[in-house]
């Protein structure tokens, strides 16, 4: 059966964001982030605490994070990513109280993203989970390249599952799987969370929530969705406009656009609390700042373009 309501983490300020060539001025970043809680999105991913020459466009979050505290109603929450120790204490410094971690399951990106190996990369991440946790922070981990690599090709489940047990043992509540390059089809979805499940590794098990993140590469974001919605998971990743990608990986396009998800959602009578119609505008809104339009079918049918 199909959830009667399903949790959208909204990323669009972080992972589309981050993926622009254009320089958003930080004033636009907050008025985004403020329209896109006034349309109903109750979790927006608001920026990233990481190596500012690694993702420039991110560099301003210093600034942007303590802008938004009178911006969005209460009960918004708002994560922000962080790679290390130095990530969670900026993060922390300013108040954060969701944070994430991002691991790879593919050696090739993990050297490309944090340049680290899996392993290394893992261990980086225990400390500073462990910390945040005793922060009293929630804490997401990340896994990029759940289903194939621009480097590596195809990736094995069995590696995906070793890398979700290790985020899982650290402690974080919720692990978000990163379709990075937008090349999973619903059959290795299906194959994926039905290996998890036997792992214990789902929250009908015990184990942690499961999220999906697809990116929208060959069209198969939303049947990829419907076919992890048909195997218990209720959190969904997308992104305002499908704006976004991956700056180090050079094959990904935008995100799930979050407007074509709310279309499917409402027609499958599922509760998102978002209204349609205000994230649109927003949507128009950020491409015109941006100067190109939104890639989101929905987007671009219900603006009559
Ligand atoms: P490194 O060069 O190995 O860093 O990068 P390091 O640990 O050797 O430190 C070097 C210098 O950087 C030091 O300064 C540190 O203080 C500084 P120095 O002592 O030389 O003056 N430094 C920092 N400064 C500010 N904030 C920090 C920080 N950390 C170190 N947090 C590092 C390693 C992890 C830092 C780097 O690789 C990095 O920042 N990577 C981030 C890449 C990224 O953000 N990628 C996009 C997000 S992942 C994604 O989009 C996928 C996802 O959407 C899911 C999916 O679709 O798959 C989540
Ligand atoms: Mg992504």
């Amino acid at each position: 059966g199909l959830p009667a309501r399903v949790r959208i983490h909204e990323v669009g300020p972080r992972d589309g964001l981050q993926n622009e060539q254009a320089t958003v001025p930080v004033e636009v970043k907050a008025e985004f982030i403020r329209r896109l809680a006034a349309a109903g999105l109750d979790t927006i991913e608001a920026t990233s605490f990481v190596h500012p020459k690694w993702v420039p466009q991110l560099a301003d979050a210093e600034e942007l994070y303590p802008r938004l505290a009178g911006q969005v109603p209460d009960g918004v929450r708002l994560p922000v990513l962080v790679p290390n120790a130095r990530g969670l204490e900026r993060a922390s410094a300013l108040g954060a109280r969701e944070v994430a971690v991002f691991a790879s399951v593919t050696e090739s990106f993990a050297k490309a993203n944090l340049n680290r190996t899996v392993d290394e990369a893992l261990e980086m991440f225990a400390p500073v989970v462990a910390r945040a946790r005793q922060e009293g922070m929630a804490v997401r981990g990340y896994l990029s390249m759940c289903f194939g690599d621009p480097w590596e090709g195809p990736v094995p489940v069995a590696q995906v599952v070793r890398v979700c047990r290790e985020l899982a043992a650290m402690g974080c509540a919720e692990l978000s799987l990163g379709d990075t390059i937008g090349v999973a089809t619903p059959g290795h979805v299906h194959a994926l969370l039905a290996a998890l499940e036997e792992a214990g590794l789902s929250e009908r098990r015990g184990g942690p929530r499961l999220a999906v993140h697809f990116h929208d590469t060959y069209g198969q974001a939303l049947a990829n969705t419907l076919a992890a919605l048909r195997q218990g998971v209720t959190t969904v990743d997308a992104s305002a406009g499908g704006l976004g990608g991956c700056p180090y990986a050079k094959s990904a396009t935008g995100n799930l656009a979050t407007e074509d998800l709310v279309w499917m959602l409402d027609g499958l009578g599922i509760e998102t609390g978002v209204d349609l119609g205000r994230l649109v505008s927003t949507s128009l809104w950020m491409a015109e700042r941006l100067g190109r339009p939104s890639p989101s079918r929905t987007v671009r049918a219900l603006a009559g373009t």
